[in-house]
């Protein structure tokens, strides 16, 4: 029955590293400390993250594109105004992509329109139109940093919720020794990883499944549903974020896969099966998101069915094995939580599901006339042996957070 594993392959990432999965988007303005700037994207790179970075126009006088790009290994950004980067990724995207955003060395003047809401240039726009929390981290001449206007903006700031990383004091550019330095680019990641709080699945093995199953008929048709895989993908991104060891079994999707996650891809519910029993004995958390086809045809035809004159066709279907309960029913068990899709009595049909299948946890959501499955928002009921949650219609993205800061939290109280 089960399939005996003797190699599991490699795990992806380092949950040693402080920002594994992290998008930090370093924004550097005009001051001689961008210079430092490049030294801190390997700092970052080193810590796991993936880098952006954008220069204002003054920091471009200081240092090259061409440097940070070479060091991120993405384009720099420089102008509002590009058409070409704008086509790429454009600015309200990238915004949309940093989870930090870090302005590293903030000049006096960008902390000054920073602090009034300006949207006059790049990096300036992207901080007002992003939702990520900002930090900066000043550099300036003591007599600017101690500056009331200097001052003053900073408590703005930071009233506001924009974190300020040193400055540290010292020997200056300019030769005058005071507060004003740039922290060193090791202490500025180590700001930001602190920033961040712990990572809830640091070192764990997460096993998810995504997407649908297709069961095939003949050599060109097959039974499938809608699921496009979206929820299950950003479990395993989140899972992976929350710095978890990933593997994702996908169904047949047309998905990138999140970065540090090893994905299988499988297509049948019987393959899906296969990949999930090669991977369990690791998991210690099972994530079933999967859409698998309860039914499959008894036989699958070599050659593709002909129209044989009748009006009617007749296909002999078969149960497929339920991944879910199997893996629950598994003497030595992982976390085992599984997902229902609802058209009617969602709350009642779900609490059945997790008691039958012997579930620690259940996210149900509606399904149908246009709810669910297909989209990018999405609204889940959690609920547990003895509780319940609601999470209220949200990005994927978002729900799949929240969703595996509940699972963290579960677990934790099962295992202590
Ligand atoms: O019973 P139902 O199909 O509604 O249960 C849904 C849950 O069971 C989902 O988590 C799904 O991934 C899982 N499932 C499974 N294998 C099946 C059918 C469903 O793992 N054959």
């Amino acid at each position: 029955m089960t399939q005996q594993v003797t190699h599991l392959p490699e795990r992806v990432g380092n949950p040693a590293e402080p920002l594994a999965s992290v998008n930090v988007l370093l924004g550097v303005s005009g001051g001689i400390a961008a210079y430092k700037s490049a030294e801190l994207v390997r700092r970052l790179r080193d810590a796991g993250a993936d880098v952006r970075v954008v220069l204002t126009e003054n920091a471009a006088r200081f240092v090259t594109a061409l440097t940070f790009q070479a060091l991120s290994g993405h384009p720099v950004r420089t102008s509002l105004w590009d058409e070409s980067a704008e086509a790429a990724m454009g600015h309200i995207e990238l915004a949309r992509w940093a989870d930090e955003i870090l302005v590293a060395p903030a000049s006096a003047d960008l902390i000054a329109r920073l602090s009034n809401g300006h949207a006059d240039d790049l990096l300036t726009t992207l901080c007002l139109a992003t939702s990520a929390p900002v930090a900066i981290a000043p550099a300036m001449n003591q007599q600017m940093w101690a500056h009331p206007a200097t001052q003053a903006n900073l408590a703005r700031l930071r009233e506001r919720g924009v974190r300020v990383f040193g400055p540290a004091s010292g020997e200056q550019a300019c030769g005058d020794v005071g507060r004003g330095r740039l922290l060193e680019a090791s202490e500025l990641v180590a700001e930001l990883a602190a920033a961040r709080g712990p990572r809830e699945l640091a070192g764990v093995d997460v096993l998810v499944t995504a997407g649908p199953t297709f069961e095939d008929i003949d050599p060109v048709r097959f039974i499938g549903n809608r699921s496009s895989g979206r929820m299950g993908f950003a479990v395993a991104d989140a899972a992976a974020r929350a710095g978890a060891f990933v593997t994702l079994v996908a169904g047949p999707v047309h998905l990138a896969t999140p970065p540090r996650v090893t994905r299988i891809d499988v297509r049948s519910a019987r393959e899906m099966r296969d990949a999930v029993f090669a991977h369990v004995a690791r998991a210690k958390i099972f994530i079933s998101a999967a859409a698998v086809g309860d039914f499959r045809p008894q036989s699958v035809a070599a050659h593709k069915l002909k129209k044989s004159g009748a009006s009617t066709l007749e296909l002999s279907l078969v149960q497929n094995p339920d991944i879910l309960a199997e893996v629950a029913a598994l003497a030595q068990r992982p976390f085992v939580v599984g997902f229902a899709a609802e058209t009617e009595q969602m709350e009642e049909f779900a609490r059945a599901k997790l008691e039958r299948k012997q579930l620690d946890l259940i996210a149900a959501n509606q399904v149908g006339s246009n709810l669910g499955f297909e989209r990018d928002d999405n609204a889940l009921l959690l609920l547990w042996p003895n509780g319940r949650e609601e999470l209220p219609q949200a990005d994927k993205r978002e729900l799949a957070r929240q969703l595996v800061a509940r699972i963290a939290q579960l677990r934790d109280a099962v295992a202590s």
